[in-house]
């Protein structure tokens, strides 16, 4: 698995698997040890998808040393508003029933709450329980605020990110800050019907490899992470299957002219639940 370095050495591996809506704890554990089995080292929970319980088991189960899987978690929103931060951050390491978390990231830009939040995030990761520490759903303007106060830039912004919607411009302004981003929702959890898209049913008959591995491809050629879900082991092995093909130039700018800046997801300026 191709690996990307954050801007503190960590490295990270360019394609995690995701588990948002899998909350039935034998099915969570089942899929982490599916994809641990067929070759992820790399998955994506978060306090919020009720499943870091199960994710820990399936890693436990893998018999995978720890050290080899790169495991990602959120704090949620209602923690930022507590302010317990630090208890959020327990409660998850517990769940996971792991020493240590490799990625530790704020879910949601809470207004008037993610400056002093990763504050705690910076404390937090002085005390060696995570490897690295970031962000999720900033936009550039977010990141600027948090620019003027942070002593740790972070090392990764995971945004929802697909060909409908490019962020062109968080791309750029974490490029130029040193912020890897992570794509969330690369297939618009097919809820848009982007795999129907001409251009890239076109692209799949061309280099035999399916809409889905297109899409992983454009996001890996853009320097982007993404963290595909799937439930389907055929699926799962599909999408780590990237590494043999490359689009060209010309073929990155026909998938990016797919842009309607629309989301499946809420925009971060309205960050009300
Ligand atoms: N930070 C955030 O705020 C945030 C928000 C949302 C999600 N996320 C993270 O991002 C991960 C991915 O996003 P997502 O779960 O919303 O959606 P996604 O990965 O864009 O899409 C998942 C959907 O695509 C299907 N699929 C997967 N591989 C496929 C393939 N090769 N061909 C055809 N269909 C395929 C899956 O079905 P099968 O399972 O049946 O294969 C599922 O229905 C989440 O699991 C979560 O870890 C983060």
């Amino acid at each position: 698995m191709e690996k990307v370095k954050l801007n503190n050495g960590v490295e990270m591996p360019c394609i995690g698997l995701g588990v948002f809506r899998i909350e039935d704890n034998n099915e969570a554990q089942r899929v982490v040890e599916t994809a641990l089995k067929v070759g992820y080292r790399h998955i994506d929970t978060a306090m919020y998808y009720h499943n870091e319980e199960a994710v820990g088991k399936g890693i436990k189960n893998s018999g995978i040393p720890r050290e080899e899987i790169f495991v990602t978690t959120k704090m949620w929103n209602a923690d930022q508003r507590s302010g317990k931060v630090k208890e959020a951050f327990e409660a998850s390491l517990k769940k996971l029933g792991l020493e240590y978390i490799d990625l530790y990231l704020i879910h949601w830009p809470v207004e008037g709450k993610f400056i002093d939040t990763w504050k705690k995030f910076e404390e937090i990761y002085h005390s060696g329980k995570v490897k690295a520490i970031g962000v999720s759903n900033f936009k550039p303007h977010h990141l600027e605020a948090l620019a003027k106060e942070q002593t740790i830039v972070p090392a990764v912004n995971q945004i929802e990110l697909h060909p409908y919607l490019i962020q062109e411009d968080t791309l750029d302004y974490c490029k130029k800050a040193g912020i890897q981003v992570e794509a969330w929702s690369q297939f618009a959890a097919n809820q848009l019907g982007l795999f129907d898209e001409k251009v890239l049913k076109d692209l799949s008959d061309k280099y035999s490899k399916s809409p889905a591995q297109i899409i992983l491809r454009w996001d890996y050629q853009r320097g982007v992470v993404t963290i595909p879900k799937s439930a389907n082991e055929e699926r799962m092995k599909q999408n780590l299957d990237i590494f043999d093909f490359s689009l060209t130039e010309e073929e990155i700018t026909a998938i990016n002219s797919l842009n309607k800046n629309k989301r499946v997801g809420p925009d971060p300026d309205h960050v009300d639940f």
